[in-house]
C-alpha cells in the first residue's frame, strides 16, 4: 500500500480535486473558442428577436422582420399565376368544344387539370380516376351523365343532388319499399341480374321483366341501357356504380341511392373547371 501524496494546493495548474491521486488540471478553454461560443449566443439571440422563434400557444412569435416562408409560397403562386394569366383568360374564353383542336392550348389545359384532379377529385373518385363504391371510375366510357366535353363540364360545374348550385344535374330514384312487395324486388332484381348476363332464377326473373317495364324503364330505359337526362345507370353492363350482386342489388332498390358531388364553379375558376374537364375527358373515355 501506498500512501497517497498530498494535495499541492498551491499548484496554480490544478483544480484541486484529486482521485485516488489522480489530479485534475485546470486548463481554460482557448480564447477563440470562447469568442466563437458568445458569438454564437449573441447571434442566436439576434435571430430569435428578427426571425419567428418562439413557440406561443396556437403560433409563434411574428419577429421584428415579418419575415414568414407561408408568405414567401404564397408570393411564388402569384407570379405562377401571373404567369399564367393570358393563357388561362384564353382558355376561359374558347369555345369548349374546340380546345383539344389547340395543341398548346390543349396540352396547358390537360397538365394545369391534372393538378386540378389531384388536388381536389382524388379523395372521391381515387388517384388513378377509377372511382370507388358509389363514386364512379372516370377511364371507362360508361358516363351517367354524358361523355361529351360539354356534359362532363357542366357536371363538374354544377355538381350533382347538391344543394348549394340550383344548376346542379338532379333526379332521384324512388325507394321501391312500400311501393313493390318484397317479393316483387327479388323479382326485379333477378331480371337485373338477367340483364347483365348474371346467373339469374328464371322463375323470378320472368315476372321481373314486367315490374321492370312497369317501374324501372322510364329512367333505365326499356332494355336498361340507361338514361343519361337524369343520370339512370345503364344496367345491362358489367360496370357498376354501387354492385351487381343480388344483395347489392336488392338494397338499391329497396332503399334507392343519392350520390352527390359538389359544384366546383365556387371553388375553381372557370378556366381551372374547364382544365379538369379536359383532363377528365381525355381519360380514355371522353365522347
Ligand atoms: C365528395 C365526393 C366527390 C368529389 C370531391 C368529386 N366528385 Fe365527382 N362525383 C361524385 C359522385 C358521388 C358522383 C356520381 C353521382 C351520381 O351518382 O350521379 C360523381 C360524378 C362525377 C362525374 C360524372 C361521371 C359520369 O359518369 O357522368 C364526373 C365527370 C366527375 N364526378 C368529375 C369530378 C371532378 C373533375 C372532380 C374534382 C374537381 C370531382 N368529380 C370531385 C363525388 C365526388
Ligand atoms: C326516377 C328514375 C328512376 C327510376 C324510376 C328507377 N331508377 Fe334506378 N336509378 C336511377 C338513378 C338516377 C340511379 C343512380 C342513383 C345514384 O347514383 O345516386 C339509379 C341507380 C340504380 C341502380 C344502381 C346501378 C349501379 O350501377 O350500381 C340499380 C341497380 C337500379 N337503379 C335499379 C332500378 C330498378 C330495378 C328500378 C325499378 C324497380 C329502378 N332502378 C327505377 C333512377 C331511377
Amino acid at each position: 500500500m501506498t500512501k497517497v501524496p498530498p494535495k499541492q494546493q498551491d499548484d496554480p495548474n490544478t483544480t484541486g480535486h484529486s482521485w485516488d491521486g489522480i489530479e485534475e488540471f485546470d486548463n481554460p478553454m482557448p480564447r477563440w473558442w470562447l469568442w466563437t461560443f458568445y458569438a454564437c449566443m449573441v447571434w442566436g439571440l439576434g435571430y430569435s428577436i428578427a426571425y419567428p422563434a418562439w413557440p406561443l400557444v396556437s403560433s409563434a412569435t411574428a419577429g421584428l422582420l415579418g419575415y414568414s416562408t407561408r408568405a414567401e409560397v404564397a408570393v411564388e403562386i402569384a407570379a405562377v399565376e401571373q404567369n399564367n394569366a393570358g393563357i388561362n383568360a384564353e382558355l376561359a374564353a374558347a369555345e369548349l368544344t374546340e380546345i383539344s383542336a389547340n395543341a398548346d392550348l390543349n396540352g396547358y389545359a390537360v397538365s394545369a387539370g391534372a393538378a386540378v384532379f389531384r388536388t381536389w377529385c382524388t379523395q372521391c373518385h381515387g388517384s388513378g380516376a377509377a372511382g370507388f363504391a358509389g363514386y364512379p371510375n372516370l377511364l371507362d366510357d360508361d358516363w351517367l351523365w354524358g361523355g361529351d366535353i360539354e356534359s362532363i363540364h357542366t357536371t363538374i360545374a354544377h355538381g350533382i343532388r347538391n344543394e348549394d348550385d340550383p344548376d346542379a344535374r338532379y333526379s332521384q330514384m324512388p325507394a321501391f319499399d312500400g311501393i313493390l312487395e318484397p317479393e316483387e324486388i327479388a323479382q326485379v332484381v333477378n331480371h337485373v341480374m338477367s340483364l347483365s348476363g348474371r346467373a339469374a332464377d328464371p322463375a323470378l326473373a320472368a315476372p321481373g321483366a314486367e315490374i321492370f317495364a312497369d317501374n324501372c324503364a322510364a329512367c333505365h330505359g326499356e332494355n336498361g341501357l340507361g338514361g343519361r337526362e337524369v343520370g339512370a345507370p345503364n344496367l345491362a353492363d358489367a360496370i357498376w356504380l354501387y354492385g351487381g350482386d343480388a344483395e347489392t342489388l336488392t338494397e338499391t332498390v329497396t332503399y334507392s341511392r343519392y350520390g352527390v358531388m359538389p359544384p366546383w364553379t365556387q371553388r375553381l375558376s372557370e378556366a381551372q373547371v374547364r382544365a379538369v374537364a379536359l383532363y377528365v375527358h381525355q381519360l380514355g373515355g371522353g365522347e
